[in-house]
């Protein structure tokens, strides 16, 4: 029998599927327009000298049975039996774009069952495997891996690194033989590692390059890998990271691996986190129609623990005078909340600070025509709270070893029944009697040894945690939530189903916001992305940043303001006033719009920019974070235009960038175009450009371009 060939298509990617012996990619990337099953042919492999006398599949499942010697898709043992899986296609089904392929190993007694849907608006590949226990006996699953082929000119891989206020700082590596492998055993998403990574021709770069992207939509812990076998075969692998005994399937059970996310692109990182927003817009977002994403005020670096209901209704007040469209209060508003020591647990409202309740801070905050948000924390618990005086035991951990404390606080264990209702409970009170829109959901410790009853429960955790949420979504879908976790601790596609957006970092130093905001781009659009202005001095590096550099910095995302606005002065007033209406007036366009990030040959200018989806109009920001290495920046050569079509160019912020004094600044003369109106066409702007001025360091313009 001749094996069957399927095509998945869409107008900028396809995927070419050999369906036997098992399910092999042969093929995935930019779209085939001339495409026939029979081309296949030319694909058909040497089998070389020296090693084994078949040639060897690269399937779905990476199996090792079949003489691939590198980390299978599927591990796993029946008492020691049944240890390698070999499968074989028994169904096949495809339709419209998606693939469903059943395969069987009889001899292990499992099935494995792989999901592979093509997004044809985006060019996104989604996929997942299914194992199934088909044996009466219980099956253990170490690890069960999504596997994607990679061409051999994939040789270097971009994956993120970071931590506490330090998200999403790309680093690179050359893939030359052995591998790349990233594991994330902290329990949520992670600050660590993003669980995503990109893997292209060497030298890619966000214009330039073949590249491959792929993210795991998971909340906990992950292992990503990029691997070259001695035979040059490169590929992508991807799973949840099982602890020792989590994963047991009963006859009849079975286990599904999160959604995988890939794209491809032949034109760089642009085309491919283009196509991850488009089908991160259209799949995963369910905003509430033709509702605008709300300008934010969060108290928390205003007040901290501080709360006064007057005080904080005259921040409300200052707020909404400032443009300011939901107003949250953050953490402190419950029971012996007074610091970040205790009361984590206890989701009773502090009476002591809020005699009269909460009611007058959200009427007050309605009246004035913004809605209301308030923090919560619910998986975690204080040892001085009064939930755990009462249940110590609800804590989650290893009976018999100390829990370390994390920001003084333990997690709780939501796979205990108890648990989960008492947080069900605290939650469905907040949120049936008060009139609430939004809640910044946080999450503030890592998770050590997770255990329900003594056996490990990290997927389980994670599951209650999604479960939790769905259970309040479904009660109060007028709800927006946010997911938080010390920043951006919990941030992927899975929690995405469940919530609006992200706190991208505590970090609210523009100057470091600007990588953090642009590693976390290269998968999620801006509407998602928190990005506030902070304070002057940052809370957390104490560097001190203008309003313009801080309001620039804060507009190409989901924004707010966070400070005390009461407090503030006329010079730093003006300028919330001004950055908010600013980002009002080009919101319809950052939200909607393709992101661009434009490849400078200085480091130290960072362009990114926004160009609407009928390219008639664009903004771009230039920001140029330290002090340039040549006395002339270059040209701004801005891609994505309608070549044939005019543009007038608008400068729509700048810092003040001459001073009249001699010496101490950096430019005598402005180039022309920053001083006269200019209409030059799309092709003049992508080939040619505009000639930057000379700015200094930490400091930002913006540029719209609108067509005649
Ligand atoms: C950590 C968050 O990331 C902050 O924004 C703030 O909500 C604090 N927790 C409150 O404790």
């Amino acid at each position: 029998m001749e094996p069957t060939i399927v095509r998945l298509t869409s107008p900028t990617t396809d995927v070419i599927v050999r369906c036997q012996p098992f399910a092999e990619i042969l093929y995935w990337g930019p779209h085939l327009s001339r495409f026939m099953p029979e081309d296949i042919l030319t694909l058909s492999r040497a089998v070389p000298n020296g090693r084994l006398d078949v040639d060897t599949p690269l399937t779905l499942a990476a199996e090792s049975g079949r003489g691939l010697f590198g980390s299978p898709g599927v591990e796993g043992h029946r008492d020691g039996y049944d240890w390698s899986p070999v499968f074989t296609t028994s169904e096949i089904t495809h339709q419209d774009n998606q693939l469903l392929i059943l395969a069987e190993d009889p001899q292990a007694g499992l099935q494995l069952r792989s999901e592979l849907q093509l997004d044809s608006a985006s060019g996104v590949l989604k996929m997942r495997h299914t194992l199934i226990n088909h044996h009466a006996a219980r099956y253990w699953v170490n690890r069960l891996a999504l596997t994607l082929p990679l061409p051999e000119r994939a040789g270097e891989v971009m994956a993120f690194h970071g931590r506490w206020i330090r998200e999403f700082q790309p680093h690179r590596v050359t893939l030359e033989h052995g591998g790349y492998l990233q594991e994330n055993r902290r329990g949520r998403s992670s600050h660590e590692y993003f669980p995503g990574m990109m893997v292209g021709s060497r030298g890619f770069s966000e214009q330039q390059g073949e590249v491959w992207g792929i993210h795991l939509g998971w909340s906990g812990n992950h292992r990503l890998r990029a691997d070259v076998k001695t035979d040059g075969r490169r590929l992508l692998q991807a799973e949840a990271l099982y602890l020792p005994g989590e994963q047991e399937l009963e006859g009849g059970a079975s286990l599904s691996t999160p959604w995988l996310y890939a794209a491809s692109s032949r034109t760089g990182l642009n085309a491919l986190s283009q196509q991850f927003h488009r089908y991160v817009r259209q799949n995963i977002l369910h905003f509430p129609e033709h509702k605008p994403r709300p300008v934010h005020l969060n108290t928390w670096e205003g007040i901290y623990f501080d709360h006064q209901p007057e005080y904080i209704m005259q921040m409300a007040t200052k707020s909404a005078g400032l443009g300011v469209e939901r107003f949250i209060i953050d953490d402190g508003w419950f029971r012996g909340r007074d610091h970040d020591r205790a009361a984590l647990g206890d989701w009773y409202l502090d009476e002591k600070k809020y005699p009269n309740g909460l009611a007058p801070v959200i009427e007050h905050v309605k009246q004035l025509g913004m809605e209301f948000g308030i923090w919560v924390e619910p998986e975690m618990i204080n040892p001085d709270s009064d939930l755990f005086r009462a249940h110590p035991d609800w804590v989650l951990g290893l009976p018999g070893y100390q829990q370390p404390t994390g920001r003084f606080q333990y997690v709780l264990d939501l796979c205990n029944p108890q648990v989960f209702e008492y947080l069900l409970e605290r939650m469905n009170w907040l949120l049936s009697n008060h009139d609430i829109d939004y809640i910044k959901w946080d999450m503030n410790r890592e998770i050590v040894q997770p255990a329900h009853l003594g056996r490990a429960s990290l997927t389980a955790q994670t599951e209650q945690f999604y479960r939790l949420l769905d259970s309040l979504r479904e009660r109060f879908p007028q709800v927006e939530f946010e997911s938080c976790a010390s920043g951006g601790g919990r941030i992927d596609y899975e929690v995405l189903q469940r919530c609006h957006r992200f706190w991208a970092s505590d970090n609210n130093d523009a100057l470091e916001r600007q990588t953090i905001q642009r590693g976390m781009s290269y998968f999620f659009p801006p509407e998602v992305m928190g990005s506030h202005i902070g304070n002057r001095q940052c809370h957390a590096t104490e560097r001190q940043h203008s309003i313009g550099f801080r309001g620039l910095t804060a507009l190409f995302g989901h924004m707010g303001i966070e400070l005390d606005p009461v407090k503030e002065g006329d010079t730093e007033q003006l300028g919330f006033v001004r950055y908010v209406a600013l980002h009002k007036s080009l919101r319809p366009l950052l939200h909607s719009g393709d992101v661009i990030r434009i490849d400078h040959h200085n480091p130290s200018t960072q362009i990114n920019g926004v160009v609407a989806p009928g390219q008639e109009r664009a903004v771009i920001l230039v920001s140029q974070l330290a002090m340039p290495d040549h006395q002339l920046p270059g040209n701004l050569r801005i891609p994505g235009l309608r070549p044939d079509a005019r543009y007038r160019i608008t400068l729509l912020d700048t810092p003040p960038l001459i001073h009249q004094q001699q010496g101490g600044h950096t430019m005598r003369q402005l180039p022309a175009w920053m001083k006269q109106p200019c209409d030059v066409s799309g092709e003049w702007l992508a080939q040619v450009g505009l000639a930057l001025p000379v700015l200094d360091p930490e400091s930002a313009m913006l540029i719209g371009l609108e067509q005649l």
